[in-house]
């Protein structure tokens, strides 16, 4: 049977990449697949979280993916931590993941930045957790932005790793699902680099809680060229192209559709008509999850049913993994 499972991590400033890279995608994929969404918490706290922080982002980002539409009847939507088998079978891939694998990973040499030798073991073991996250629900899918990608082909050397190890088809490799226009979004600063929760300066993003002047504040200021005209030239013309590929995304179009329709215009026009287009698509998703946040038990007991759900797929998942390895279970 087809399943996807996804997540995000719970570090606050939910943007606009984690929108259309993922979490609307997610809203689309729900009525054709069994759908298991997590808010990954014990990934977050590979680099530091404040607590109290934490929990009140773990409960925002549940509610962004109510108010996005993701329906809570129909899917599984939990917090990483309240299910014991993402790091129960975590650790188990870990004593079969060879370090160099990890040592090719990207995103880790990103994060720990210059001191590699201060960043935590966690943050090294990242893409460990996020196999045992997708393979402790044997998911066949995983709907992502383009950054995950290789995560993701970590996550199948991995699954097919164990199963040539035990001679046994355990763990079923996933597929990655990258769609859309924006599957990856660049920075409004700069279009070399990615829209990031991380970005110090607020105007590199659009947040989805961002009301409509500080939208189009932020797109007024977004970077462009000094170019007329409206091109799709990702190479040459980086932060117009970002700008078109958000358009597209948000429009449900593609990119070419765009540029003709703006063939004549000056880029203004392109930016005061996405100014619209996000403000019609993020308003209602910020004042829903305003109203959810406004209760939350609620959001709370959401996650609670969620966890129980989640663990009633992976606990027998891992106690397959766990019996194949040989670990008694007196
Ligand atoms: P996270 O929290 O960084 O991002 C959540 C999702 O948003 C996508 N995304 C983007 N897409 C397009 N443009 C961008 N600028 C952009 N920034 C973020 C990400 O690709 C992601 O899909 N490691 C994951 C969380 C995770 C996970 C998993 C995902 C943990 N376990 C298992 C899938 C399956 C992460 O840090 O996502």
């Amino acid at each position: 049977m087809a399943r996807i499972f996804s997540g995000a991590q719970p570090t606050g400033n939910l943007h606009l990449g984690n929108y259309l890279g993922a979490i609307r995608n997610w809203v689309t994929l729900q009525d054709s697949y069994e759908s298991v969404f997590c808010i990954v918490d014990l990934h977050a706290i590979t680099v530091w979280q404040d607590p109290k922080a934490l929990i009140r982002q773990t409960r925002e980002l549940t509610a962004a993916y109510i108010a996005a539409g993701i329906d809570p009847e129909r899917c599984v939507i939990f917090n990483q931590s309240a299910v014991t088998a993402h790091s129960e079978l975590a650790w188990l891939l870990n004593c079969m993941t060879p370090i160099g694998w990890l040592n090719r990973m990207t995103q880790f040499k990103e994060k720990a930045g210059k001191d590699r030798e201060k960043a935590s073991l966690g943050l090294y073991a990242y893409p460990v957790l996020m196999a045992a996250d997708i393979l402790a629900y044997k998911a066949t899918h995983v709907p992502v932005g383009e950054d995950q990608k290789q995560h993701l082909e970590l996550t199948r050397d991995i699954a097919q790793r164990f199963n040539q190890l035990y001679e046994k088809d355990v763990l079923p490799l996933p597929e990655p699902m990258i769609l859309g226009a924006a599957t990856r979004v660049m920075s409004l600063r700069d279009g070399t680099k990615k829209m990031s929760k991380s970005d110090p300066s607020d105007y590199a993003r659009i947040n989805l809680t961002d009301d409509r002047d500080t939208i189009a504040q932020k797109l007024k200021k977004a970077r462009t060229d000094s170019e007329p005209g409206v091109t799709y030239e990702p190479e040459r013309r980086p932060e117009v192209a970002n700008l078109i590929r958000i358009y597209a995304a948000l429009d449900g179009r593609t990119t070419d559709q765009v540029v003709a329709d703006y063939a004549d215009a000056p880029f203004t026009t392109v930016k005061t008509r996405l100014t619209d287009l996000a403000v019609e698509k993020l308003g209602p998703i910020a004042e829903e999850m305003k109203r959810l946040m406004a209760d939350p038990a609620e959001i709370d007991r959401i996650l609670a049913k969620g966890a129980d759900r989640a663990r009633a797929i992976a606990d027998p998942v891992v106690a397959e993994v766990r019996e194949t390895i040989g670990l008694l279970r007196p």
